[in-house]
């Protein structure tokens, strides 16, 4: 494992639904930090790892049980600060001499208050009511706690609430201070990286450089490949790496014809005029739209798409000569190795391909200079390589672009429309201030032509349906509740100044049952 020049925590994952949470709180510090599930984390790990803390995960199991998840106990005797929620709690205890219950009246699930027994520097910043709110999700409860061990807060089922043995730097919560159901629980993540004597050392500034070096080694001369999409993470990964090794780079920019209005100059302008990067602009509209022509089911529709795609990226890649490494825009969320009890005792480690399965066949090699970042940690990391703001905080948009917010036949008259219509959308919703507050927008055009009257005359266009949801990551979605007033506005703004659309309707459809894009 390659030694990073800053301060490094290590959370040893028992299964909990929200460790990642605890990783998040912990960057959110300027700390940096891995997970890693149990069954890996022995003491050639922990030696090599080379950690300043550990914290212990929570997780589904209980720890009554034979051959249930432990720490390493080596851990506990390496005199590092040691962490441990819910579950972690409950191992620490039990491995250091301490008891475990399960059964009956030993339960606490949601919303609990603990009180405080104790001054305790975790503590420091809290209890500034006589009680905190906390949220507890546990079927066992410590019956004994460790010896050296102290009690420091409980709550009505959690006896040992809070717990710690001062003089060894061991803290144990029933709670997960990581969630938003514990309102302060991010200050006892800031008391205990205090505590552990990390500096906060975790910069994007810091991370730029320590990034471009390591980019320079893993390249040396060789040349690299990287489809750019316009989207946030294959913009920042080119711009880092152009930044690391300049012309050894070249970016390929696949324009399928369906693309917004204006996107593809964007694009192209921004990484070969801006930036000088070496970047192909792969004009390909009359093979895609060629190949849509007369297709409307949708899933005909994305794998036309997917298998163009992957054949147009690897012959503009193949004309670049030689090149030895694809880059890949790939996030920390996809990476960590998250443990998974449902499908026995394996770890089930996500990979994620952009461009599937071409690094094998084209015989390359992968650079993924983003995998230890979180997403928003990579806006930051693109603020800090210049890109503008405005770029860096643009809404998703699906690798099959409009064909899927055109249900039904694609025709180039209809994603004229589109791209119109989508153009004054966003437009409004810039004009409001609400394009940061919204997670995703678009116009759709339907399938259908409606009657109406302009004028004296009478017309028959296309319909056309907003969207706008807010969503933390997409899985799950809420209409965003626009007033009247603004749909009013903008639904005369698009039949005025779009010709072709005479109808517009509001999609007020959440996820689920819906899904966010129309197909
Ligand atoms: P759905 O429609 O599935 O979309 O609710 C969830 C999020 O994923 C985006 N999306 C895609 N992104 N390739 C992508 O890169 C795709 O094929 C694709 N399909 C949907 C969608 O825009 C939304 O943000």
């Amino acid at each position: 494992m390659k030694k990073p020049s800053h301060e490094r925590l290590l959370i040893i994952d028992f299964g909990s639904q929200v460790t990642q949470l605890i990783a998040r709180r912990l960057r959110e510090l300027n700390v940096y930090c891995e997970i890693h599930p149990y069954q890996i984390v022995d003491d050639a790990f922990l030696a090599d790892f080379d950690p300043k803390a550990v914290i212990l995960s929570g997780g589904p199991d209980s720890v009554t049980r034979e051959g249930s998840p432990r720490a390493p106990q080596s851990l506990f005797d390496m005199g590092l600060p040691v962490l441990g929620i819910c579950y972690g709690q409950q191992t620490m205890m039990q491995q250091l001499g301490g008891m475990v219950e399960s059964g009956h009246g030993t339960a606490e699930f949601g919303r609990a208050f603990v009180t405080p027994k104790n001054t305790l520097s975790l503590l420091d910043g809290w209890f500034a009511e006589d009680k905190e709110q906390v949220w507890m999700s546990h079927g066992d409860h410590v019956s004994k706690i460790a010896p050296g061990f102290e009690v420091y807060g409980t709550s009505p089922n959690a006896p040992y609430a809070i717990t710690a043995d001062v003089s060894r730097n061991f803290y144990a919560v029933q709670f997960h201070p990581e969630v938003h159901h514990t309102p302060n629980g991010a200050k006892l993540y800031e008391n205990f990286v205090k505590m552990a004597g990390f500096t906060g050392d975790w910069t994007m500034d810091a991370y730029k450089d320590q990034a471009i070096a390591a980019i320079r080694a893993q390249v040396g001369d060789e040349k690299v490949i990287c489809g750019l999409s316009g989207g946030v993470d294959s913009s920042v990964a080119a711009r880092l790496i152009h930044e690391a090794i300049g012309d050894q780079l070249t970016c390929v920019f696949v324009d399928h014809g369906l693309l917004r209005k204006g996107e593809a100059e964007e694009v192209v302008t921004m990484f070969r005029d801006n930036y000088n990067m070496q970047l192909i602009h792969a004009d390909e509209q009359e093979l895609f739209l060629g190949e849509l022509d007369g297709q409307s089911d949708p899933e005909t529709k994305r794998k036309i798409i997917g298998k163009l795609f992957i054949d147009v990226f690897q012959k503009h890649a193949s004309e670049v000569g030689g090149a030895k490494f694809l880059a890949q825009g790939t996030l920390y969320p996809d990476v960590i190795e998250s443990v998974s009890f449902s499908g026995g005792p394996s770890v089930t480690i996500k990979s994620h391909h952009n461009v599937g399965g071409l690094p094998e066949k084209m015989g390359l090699k992968l650079v993924e200079p983003l995998r230890e970042l979180f997403k928003d940690e990579v806006r930051a990391l693109g603020e800090e390589l210049g890109l503008p703001k405005s770029f860096i905080g643009r809404h998703p948009f699906p690798g099959p672009g409009l064909a899927i917010r055109c249900p039904g036949e694609i025709t180039r008259q209809k994603l004229e429309i589109l791209r119109e219509a989508d153009a004054v959308y966003i437009d409004q919703i810039r004009k409001h201030g609400l394009y940061d507050e919204i997670w995703q927008a678009f116009v759709a055009i339907l399938p259908v032509r409606t009657v109406g009257v302009m004028g004296d005359g009478r017309t028959y266009d296309f319909a056309c349906a907003l969207r706008a949801v807010n969503s933390v990551d997409g899985m799950t979605a809420d209409y965003y509740p626009f007033t009247h007033e603004f749909l009013g506005e903008t639904a005369t703004r698009i039949i005025n100044e779009v010709p072709g659309i005479n109808r517009v309707t509001y999609d007020i459809t959440s996820k689920p049952p819906g899904t966010i894009e129309w197909e």
